[in-house]
């Protein structure tokens, strides 16, 4: 193991990804972000200077952070914001077991949203899918508007709602309509060059806001291999879907006639396509064997890329490929998501709710500091619903979902056993497993509407950690809850002393990034 080290600058650019121009966040002047490349087991060590004028913080999505939950980068739940102006250091150790595809972006309301991701890989030697593949490359798909975020979830908080900005209808609750789609930060002309009689690994990760996306590339199949950094066995597809905040790798072989071929990153847009009917929803790179990339592409119209029978991948074909069992519970959660219109001093609010909380970044002070510091343990603000484990234990969440739009939900700081799905509302008493001996793993999936799902997974990690909506604007009104695991371990923590200094210099608490 070894130390990475990073300088980041987060601050504001001015950029054209679809050729609109407007003004973005951005790393280090980049977009997508710094690609974040370590080995398991290294020290990962990233300085961030914050040169906008609202707090932030970087989440590593899908890191394990075991002992060092205050690294975790969650606004209002690990750690203040860090203020504009000021920096804040991320340390911690990659887990010794983990590899594959991850990610890092903003976690302060929905400034992500704005253009602060990118790629996240962990190599191991110990990663079973090593020998399968010769090269490898990144392809990063995201969702991506004309307006700044903070703008548009001041409207679609407020009762009015809205389908777009620039369409002009007035729809209660509507989550705002992207004007575009991007592959590796373009929404035309990101182009691979591939040689050819090679194994490729793509590494597929969704950093957008609100859409699932279905990847593919003309005339090739894709053997999926890893999903959020569980290997897999081998399975081949023509089609990958992909929601907010998942990954997949899959092996491209390059094994046809030279030429260049569509790369496809098709938006899932059913429930939004006719409000935005300037929306091109097919978002197209190039790969092109062995040479620059020709300007004359030649495939087929889209919708013939591969007949109706080609295989897409669903979730019941995700078989890990080092076997784990799923442990038995010592512990039912069953919780309900669903939106309503409240009405609170600012008016008529969109605010989402799992059971009676809808989540607000804590209105005092990070939590986990306050319990590091040998504050009360259990109490937190009645907007929030968090799951005290004073003991390792095994949790077995049961989600409803009974809104009609799938959930893109992620837990922080853990690898889940999925155990089971089912149409409708959850009836306890039913036998849950999907399968008992290698359940799939991972760490963000896609709630189908109007059914259930059931995940596991074990209290042991110390600290606060976050289970929500993956979907931007979802997790800015509230779709957030909270497991806190083994309180008396976080107190004992040993957090470097700035962490909490940038809580005490906003006291007053502008949490909210
Ligand atoms: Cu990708 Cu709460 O995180």
């Amino acid at each position: 193991p070894t130390t990475r080290y990073y300088e980041w600058a987060v601050g504001e650019a001015t950029g054209s990804p679809d050729d609109f121009q407007r003004t973005m966040l951005v790393v280090n002047n980049q977009f997508p972000g710094p690609l974040i490349e370590v080995n398991s087991g290294d020290e990962l060590v990233v300085n961030v200077f914050n040169k906008m004028s609202n707090g932030t913080t970087i989440h590593w999505h899908g890191q394990i952070q075991n002992g060092t939950n205050y690294m975790d980068g969650t606004s209002g739940i690990t750690q203040c914001p860090i203020p504009p102006g000021m920096n804040f250091t991320y340390r911690f150790t990659i887990d010794p077991n983990q590899y594959g595809t991850f990610w890092w972006h903003a976690h302060a309301s929905t400034q992500y949203t704005d253009g602060i991701y990118g790629p996240f890989i962990i190599h191991s030697p110990n990663e079973p899918i090593i020998d399968q593949y010769d090269r490898e490359a990144v392809i990063v798909l995201s969702d991506w508007y004309h307006d700044m975020s903070s703008g548009l979830l001041t409207q679609y908080l407020s009762n009015a709602g809205i389908d777009g900005s620039n369409y002009g209808g007035f729809n209660p609750g509507a989550e705002p309509v992207p004007d575009s789609g991007l592959i590796n930060g373009l929404m035309t002309g990101s182009s691979f060059i591939f040689e050819p009689n090679l194994r490729y690994r793509l590494r597929l990760i969704n950093a957008g806001s609100l859409t699932e996306f279905v990847f593919s590339v003309d005339d090739h199949v894709l053997d999926v291999v890893e999903a959020d950094g569980t290997s897999l066995d081998a399975v081949s597809v023509h089609r990958v879907p992909i929601n907010v905040a998942q990954r997949y790798s899959v092996i491209l072989t390059t094994n046809q006639t030279s030429g260049s071929y569509n790369v496809r990153g098709e938006m899932q847009s059913v429930c939004y396509k006719l409000t935005n009917p300037n929306l091109n929803t097919m978002v197209l790179g190039t790969m092109t064997y062995g040479a620059e990339p020709s300007t004359n592409v030649t495939t087929q119209d889209w919708s013939d890329a591969f007949p109706q029978d080609c295989v897409d991948l669903n979730s019941t074909m995700i078989v890990p490929a080092l076997p784990l069992a799923a442990p038995n519970s010592t512990q039912d959660v069953l919780v309900t998501m669903s939106f309503q219109q409240t009405v609170d001093s600012g008016g008529q609010q969109t605010r989402a709710f799992i059971n009676n909380t809808s989540w607000q970044p804590d209105s005092s002070d990070a939590t986990v500091l306050q319990m590091s510091l040998g504050g009360a343990t259990t109490s937190f603000d009645s907007n929030q619903l968090v799951v005290v484990s004073d003991n390792i234990g095994v949790i077995n969440l049961v989600l409803n979902n009974q809104d009609d739009a799938s959930h893109p939900f992620h837990l922080h700081g853990h690898v889940f056993w999925i155990v089971g799905e089912g149409a409708g509302l959850y009836e306890p008493g039913v036998s849950i497993y999907t399968s008992s001996t290698n359940p799939p793993r991972r760490d963000t999936l896609s709630v189908p509407g109007y059914s259930w799902i059931a995940i596991r997974f074990s209290t042991d990690n110390p600290g606060l950690w976050a289970f929500h909506c993956h979907i931007g604007w979802h997790m800015a009104a509230g779709l957030l809850m909270q497991f806190a695991s083994l309180p008396s371990e976080i107190q004992k923590f040993n957090i470097p002393s700035y962490v909490g200094e940038q809580c005490k210099s906003q006291s007053g608490g502008s949490l909210v990034g």
